[in-house]
């Protein structure tokens, strides 16, 4: 499990292995936009300020992975122990 750390709601979260964020946050109450859940419409993209991504998604290209701005909420995860995202 990791923490994400919701900058603009105010709240930290715990997200456990079988849990996505976006299923984390809505749980939370966070309105969160979505249409795929699988990685690929950018729907769910949320900014990255602090955190190392795991990325699963394939809508970002290689360098936007590696730049580490931005996450696909839906079924990304976290390298770092804890995510802060502008959300
Ligand atoms: Fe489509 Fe997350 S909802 S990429």
């Amino acid at each position: 499990s990791f923490e994400i750390e919701l900058a603009r709601s105010a709240m930290t979260l715990q997200v456990p292995a079988g849990k996505t964020i976006l299923e984390v946050m809505r749980e939370a109450g966070v309105t969160v936009l979505s249409s795929c859940e699988q990685g690929a419409c950018g729907t769910c993209m949320t900014t990255v300020i602090e955190g190392e991504v795991d990325h699963q998604d394939v809508y970002l290209n290689e360098s936007e992975k590696r730049a580490n701005k931005a996450i696909m909420t839906c079924v990304s995860r976290a390298k770092s122990a804890r995510l802060v995202l502008d959300i």
